[in-house]
């Protein structure tokens, strides 16, 4: 589904080079859920960045779906970004001025051939299956945290992406509402999509199929997930 060729990344400025990522391979299958842990500034979203198509690898290469990324210019990866990818963010990143179900809706308005209607009627499924019916037409600083990601995993999901791609989601959220989270990854992991996260927490990475870990730049264990 994903697969990560020696990739590298570089952040040049004035003064140092930072090698964020140095020579990272990782395949993630169809159906699989995988966690990334690892030390604070190791780069592991940097290298979710990457995966997603957010930043550009100083080396290396993406394969997605079959499709060689490299090989695409911006207006194409932007187009696989917004196809077959969805991201959650520790923060959410829900744009404040927009209910929530305008929230939801928005990766589809960047979509030909999606009507208003169709739009509003995935979203409203979505806002039920993450249970926040009964708060679609409220503003997110009117929604506790949980709420926020709950409603964030269902923007993620309104386009069917192949792939979820998720740094830190339950990092802002107490422990209550992250197992809530989690559960709901392991939902939607269970109905088929693959799912890529990145995680400070052993007890959320235990609900992964399998664990990577990376120090400095690099992978350094892969494990399957023994308490599984
Ligand atoms: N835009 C940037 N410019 C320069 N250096 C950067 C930039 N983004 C990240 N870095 C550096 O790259 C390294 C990896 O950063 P990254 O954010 O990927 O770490 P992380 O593993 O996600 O950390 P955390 O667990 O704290 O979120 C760090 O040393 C960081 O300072
Ligand atoms: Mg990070």
């Amino acid at each position: 589904m994903l697969e990560l060729r020696h990739i590298t990344k570089v952040f040049r400025t004035r003064e140092m080079e930072t090698y964020a990522i140095d020579d990272v391979s990782l395949a993630v299958r169809k159906g699989e859920f995988v966690s990334i842990m690892g030390p604070s500034g190791c780069g592991k979203s940097t290298l979710l960045n990457i995966a997603g198509l957010l930043d550009e690898p100083t080396g290396g290469e993406i394969i997605l779906d079959g499709q060689n990324v490299e090989e695409l210019d911006d207006k194409g990866k932007a187009s696989i970004r917004n196809s077959k990818i969805g991201f959650i963010f520790q923060s959410f990143h829900l744009i404040s001025s927009l209910s929530i179900i305008d929230n939801v809706i928005l990766p589809l308005t960047f979509r030909n051939g999606v009507s208003h209607s169709r739009s509003v009627q995935k979203a409203e499924a979505l806002l039920e299956k993450v249970g926040l019916s009964h708060r679609m037409h409220h503003f997110p600083a009117q929604l506790s945290g949980g709420q926020c990601q709950r409603a964030a995993i269902a923007r993620a999901l309104v386009t069917d992406p192949e792939i979820i791609l998720a740094d830190e989601p339950t990092g802002n959220l107490d422990s209550r509402n992250s197992e809530e989270i989690m559960h709901l990854l392991e939902t939607m992991n269970a109905s088929g999509k693959t799912i890529l996260m990145v995680t400070h927490s052993d007890e959320i990475a235990r609900h992964t199929g399998r664990i990577l870990m990376m120090t400095d730049g690099h992978i350094s264990v892969s494990s399957k997930n023994a308490s599984l």
